[in-house]
């Protein structure tokens, strides 16, 4: 049976993202519908992917009995709003990461889905990539033994991406590019909530934050830590470290090889669709294929990515951030 998609937001990953969809079977995944706060936006968007409905507004396609899932790809400052409205509205929804701007954010909306009984997941789609599953399974064989050090990084000169420097926008390394680096550690750790947390950073001339590092101690001696930036190229691997060896992946926010004690092992990406505006969009397909088989399965969130490690994550990210003096508009409370 097919799911039933609804796009949220014209933008770029939108647009990857039903560019992977359409290239799917139509038997697994259909995009229904369209909604971006620009009708006309929204139209040419529809034309482009061949897709029946486009709507002007985001309640439009929340309350169109049609969509089963909305796929929330505007920018994350917006996440929250367009979340509540479809989960309200019944909607099962796939919401980008980061999934909000703040903890509290994400706990209102994971509040939400839970008292209405409805799907909801974050987008983190470095955890479905072939490369990661076989890391976890790596971790649970006990192939590298105990863990006991994991070490992720992420880093691009991306300020000549408005949405990477803009203060009103919640932008900076963190929530942009450290959500890659906390959800490595977290999955590594099992989820595992730190006991302490110290970072240091830079701040952007327009007030982000810019590059950061982070230590994270883990219950048990177990150690984190992670850097980010939207200025600096840095080499963006990641590890874990156990009694008996070490994985390590290259690209931690889409990886295509998994290193283990030396061992090298290729995961190539799916041939999917054309034109994407993000380096491997196919690859977005794991998620979609995942979200699809939690949906038929009848679950409210997804056992890879659970809502209360969003929670974790985001809490993570804003004492990091915190820590380093950034705060945003959103944080008013
Ligand atoms: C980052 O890129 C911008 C333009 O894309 C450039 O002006 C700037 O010097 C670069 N910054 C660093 C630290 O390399
Ligand atoms: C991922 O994207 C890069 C850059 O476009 C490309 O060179 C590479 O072949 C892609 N990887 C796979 C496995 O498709």
């Amino acid at each position: 049976m097919a799911l039933r998609w609804g796009i949220v937001s014209a933008g770029l990953i939108a647009h990857d993202f039903t560019t992977m969809l359409c290239s799917l079977p139509p038997s697994e995944h259909q995009v229904v519908a369209v909604a971006a706060r620009d009708l006309n936006r929204a139209k040419e968007f529809a034309k482009k992917h061949n897709i029946p409905k486009a709507y002007g507004s985001y309640k439009e396609l929340a309350k169109d009995p049609d969509v089963e899932i909305s796929y929330i790809a505007t920018q994350h400052p917006q996440h929250k709003s367009a979340v509540l409205l479809c989960l309200a509205a019944g909607k099962a929804v796939l919401c980008e990461k980061p999934m909000g701007v703040n903890a509290a954010e994400v706990r209102e909306m994971v509040a939400e889905a839970r008292s209405r009984g409805v799907f909801l997941m974050e987008g983190i789609w470095s955890r479905f990539f072939p490369a990661m599953e076989a890391l976890r399974e790596v971790l649970a064989q006990g192939t590298i033994g105990d863990v006991q050090v994991a070490r992720a990084e992420m880093g691009m000169n991306i300020t000549i991406l408005p949405r990477a420097t803009d203060w009103r926008q919640a932008g900076g390394c963190l929530l942009d590019l450290g959500i890659y680096c906390i959800q490595f550690l977290s999955m590594v750790f099992g989820a595992l909530k730190p006991e302490k947390i110290s970072a240091m950073g830079n701040i952007h001339e327009t007030g982000v934050d810019s590059t950061v590092s982070v230590l994270l101690q883990y219950p048990g001696g177990l150690h984190g830590s992670f850097t980010c930036s939207i200025t600096s190229n840095i080499p963006n691997t990641a590890y874990v470290t156990g009694t008996k060896g070490m994985a390590q992946i290259h690209k931690t926010w889409c990886p295509m090889e998994l290193v283990v004690n030396d061992e090298h092992k290729e995961f190539p990406s799916p041939v999917l669709g054309k034109g994407y505006n993000f380096m491997n969009g196919s690859c977005l397909s794991y998620e979609a294929n995942h979200v699809r088989e939690c949906l038929l399965k009848g679950l409210k969130e997804s056992p890879v990515v659970p809502l209360a490690e969003s929670e974790l994550m985001a809490e993570i990210l804003e004492e990091a951030r915190k820590a380093i003096g950034v705060t945003f508009p959103q944080d008013k409370c």
